[in-house]
């Protein structure tokens, strides 16, 4: 019996793959920072049993289409947006995530932005290295305090939880909106639920932790914007594509917010040119809100058991399709 072919769409490290090996052939795009070209991943696609996939890939119906010996798409990543998975759902197709292993690590890096943005960290920094430093001044780089304000986390999974726990050390204030109410949050965090119109008008750092869909896509549009305070500090560390970024540009220009910190971007890599990452009232990151060695270890085991799970028959452990 021919042993199932599995796809790696990046370079990973061979000891992670390994317990695949154990049960199939693996294949491996060879670079680790360059994206699989469509056309390579299509061919792959064609011949693989499994795919294992980042979350900048798309794979959409066509791709799942042509995967006829298909079982399953495990995604590193807890987001699943880049994967048509009600047409994998309609082909017998596991999806599977990355859930939980990256709760925290990705919510350090949600408060690290939040903290960055309102302390001006990263403009302080910069400007300390380009010798403009001339003495100790009342105002010099005055951010915004953090402690003691609100924060509104719009989408409270487990990672606008663990954002919140954060919070609670800092003594915040919590609001969050969800699009439904999150008992333990409230009873555990404080956190207190209401809409998305009184989120915006009350937070002083609005915090985007929600996955992308049909119904998120572009939610922070101008007039979320016109509705947050002028020193509102905007922060988002889920999909790029739940902010239209022109109304962002265009509010912290005109000063109806005061800053943003962002990990994530509608089309990555954002293109260093971009009229976003001009501004001084913005920190931008190159979406690595997951991004500490261990966590990433954890993401690609995770993806490697599923993988193996589905292969041998079994239920994979984190499965996105009911
Ligand atoms: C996720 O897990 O969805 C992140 O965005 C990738 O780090």
């Amino acid at each position: 019996m021919t042993r199932p072919y599995v796809f790696v769409t990046r370079k990973l490290p061979d000891d992670i793959v390994a317990p695949i090996k154990d049960i199939a052939e693996v294949a491996m795009w060879p670079y680790d920072d360059i994206q699989v070209p469509r056309d390579v991943l299509m061919n792959e696609a064609k011949k693989a049993d499994a795919l294992l996939t980042m979350v900048s890939d798309v794979v959409d119906e066509e791709i799942l289409e042509a995967g006829t010996s298909l079982k399953v798409v495990a995604n590193m990543g807890v987001g699943f947006d880049n994967i048509d998975v009600s047409a994998a759902t309609k082909r017998g197709i596991a999806v599977c995530n990355t859930p939980d292993v990256l709760t925290d690590t990705t919510a350090d890096l949600t408060f690290a932005l939040l903290l960055a943005t309102a302390r001006r960290v990263v403009e302080a920094a910069q400007w300390l290295k380009e010798g403009k430093w001339k003495s100790w001044s009342p105002l010099l780089l005055a951010g915004a305090d953090v402690h003691h304000k609100t924060i509104g986390i719009v989408g409270m999974g487990k990672i606008g939880q663990a954002v919140a726990k954060r919070a609670t050390g800092f003594d915040m204030n919590i609001l969050y909106h969800n699009r439904s109410r999150n008992i333990e949050a409230e009873q555990k965090l404080g956190a207190t639920y209401c809409s998305f119109e009184e989120l915006l008008k009350a937070a002083d750092f609005v915090v985007c932790l929600t996955p992308l869909t049909k119904e998120t896509r572009h939610m922070f549009n101008s007039e979320a914007f016109r509705k947050m305070k002028r020193s509102a500090i905007f922060i988002n560390a889920a999909r790029g594509a739940v902010v239209d970024e022109q109304a962002l540009y265009e509010a912290l220009v005109s000063g109806e917010i005061a800053a943003a910190g962002l990990d994530v971007f509608e089309h990555e890599p954002i293109a260093a040119s971009h009229p976003l990452l001009a501004l001084t009232n913005v920190v931008a990151l190159p979406h690595i809100g997951s991004a500490t060695k261990e966590t990433r270890v954890k993401m690609m085991e995770l993806c490697c058991r599923n993988i193996i799970a589905v292969l041998k028959g079994k239920r994979p452990e984190t499965l996105v399709n009911e």
